[in-house]
């Protein structure tokens, strides 16, 4: 089964990496396949902290080739920062190993100028962004006026696109955000400065992945963001301007639907959110605070505080059906140890009505109250458990429940942050 897809069921922040990291070496590739470094990681190397935003998040197993698909937008000082970080800290030397598509976008300094402008005019209406020129980067692929991976293998056309992109942008910098014109030749000469390092490193994506999966390796695409940040199946407009659903990873990568084995749906035991948009099961009291705190839930690209709630299993639900999960991976039991009951949402009532499933309108969902099954708590320390029956009764009904709900089964639990504090009842592979 060697083409396997890992993304976020909620909304985002899953804790993907703990997934990956059972694959472990036996990983050939490791592809992201949409968006850029508005997501983030932490990855451990020689016992120190690291956050990444863009490599794939598998990128310390030095015997797998990492892949940037044409879906991610690449912030090129971004990209070589993180491969700095890791060389120095005695991790892998990716830059020997990575391909890039040529058909990646790049984000550039007005991409990140216009993404901070348009939040900060669109006042209590805005998105929440990362604010890392993501959304501004996917507006101008669709606009055909982006700038790919390829234009850097020729500087006149680059320059060229550049300078088209900017006449425009720069009126809108100007005359309607109020901010200072870029100069063209600035921004193409930042960019080419990276030529020389991208060009070994460019490849022809699809090609190499579908070769590689012919000869049986095995291939991870991962997802960043999730499900209900999808900008087609998410909470639209509170959402990101790619699609983190595991048919982006066909379009994101270069491969056709039969080539995916299976999709591995990740889900924290609770529910988080940042930026703006609806979340039914948020906690505005102390209750959310404590999850807060028991889960460390800050954002790792902005150092936001994290929306906390309880588990709401419609949403769970909704992202298992639209991607097809074989598997469900459950993140973070281990920060709801010590409640005396856990609410699960297992409905919601819409203006009086009662609903089983997520829906389908921004409206309804922007009405729609929890309906709460309260589950039993359990006060043990589970981070040391390692099976299904070392878990307190309470805790294996927990996650009965949830697999009940959501309609699909759970393959593994994580109990603790270490790579090992893991339950795994069937292989992802
Ligand atoms: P953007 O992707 O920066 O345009 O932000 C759009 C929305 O997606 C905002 O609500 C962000 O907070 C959210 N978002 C983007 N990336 C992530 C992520 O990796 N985890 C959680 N939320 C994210």
């Amino acid at each position: 089964m060697p083409g396997i897809v890992v993304m976020g069921a909620q909304w985002g922040d899953e804790g993907k990496g703990k997934a990956t990291d059972q694959l472990g070496d036996r990983l050939d590739y490791c592809v992201r396949y949409s968006g850029g470094n508005n997501a983030g990681h932490t990855v451990v190397v020689n016992g120190e902290k690291h956050a990444m935003h863009l490599l794939p998040s598998a990128v310390l197993n030095a015997n797998l080739v990492p892949v940037l698909g044409n879906g991610v937008v690449i912030d090129l000082d971004v990209l070589f920062g993180e491969i700095e970080t890791l060389r120095e800290r005695g991790g892998p030397d990716v830059e020997q190993t990575m391909k890039i598509s040529t058909n990646a976008h790049i984000i550039t300094t007005y991409h990140q100028t216009i993404d901070k402008v348009t939040e900060r005019f669109l006042g209590k209406n805005k998105i929440g962004t990362t604010g890392r020129g993501v959304g501004p980067t996917y507006s101008d692929k669709v606009n055909r006026i982006g700038i790919r991976i390829q234009d850097l293998l020729d500087e006149p056309i680059l320059r060229a696109k550049v300078e088209a992109a900017l006449e425009q942008k720069n009126q809108l910098l100007v005359k309607v955000y109020n901010r200072r014109a870029l100069d063209p030749d600035q921004v193409a000469d930042h960019l080419l400065s990276y030529a020389e390092r991208v060009t070994p490193l460019m490849a022809d994506v699809p090609r190499l992945l579908n070769t590689a999966l012919d000869q049986g390796k095995v291939v991870l695409f991962e997802g960043a963001q999730a499900h209900h940040l999808d900008v087609d199946h998410g909470t639209y407009p509170y959402v990101t301007s790619s699609n983190p659903t595991a048919a982006g990873a066909g379009v994101g990568a270069g491969v056709g639907p039969t080539r995916i084995d299976r999709v591995i749906g990740i889900a924290k035991a609770y529910t988080t959110r940042v930026g703006e948009g609806p979340m039914p099961t948020e906690l505005l009291d102390d209750d959310g605070e404590k999850i807060r705190t028991d889960g460390a839930e800050f954002g790792t690209t902005t150092g936001r505080p994290r929306r906390c709630g309880w588990f709401d299993a419609l949403v769970v639900e909704a992202a298992a059906t639209v991607n097809g999960f074989t598997d469900l991976f459950l993140t973070k039991l281990d920060t709801l140890t010590g409640w005396e009951k856990l609410p699960v949402c297992v409905a919601y009532d819409v203006d009086g009505e009662r609903t089983d499933v997520m829906p389908s309108t921004q409206t309804e969902f922007h009405h729609a109250v929890p309906v709460y099954e309260e589950l039993d708590g359990w006060t043990e320390d589970i981070t040391g458990c390692r099976s299904l029956e070392d878990l307190p009764k309470a805790a294996r009904l927990y996650v009965e429940r949830l697999e009940e709900l959501c309609r699909v089964r759970v393959s593994g639990i994580g109990v603790g942050q270490g790579r090992e504090q893991v339950i795994m009842i069937n292989d992802l592979l």
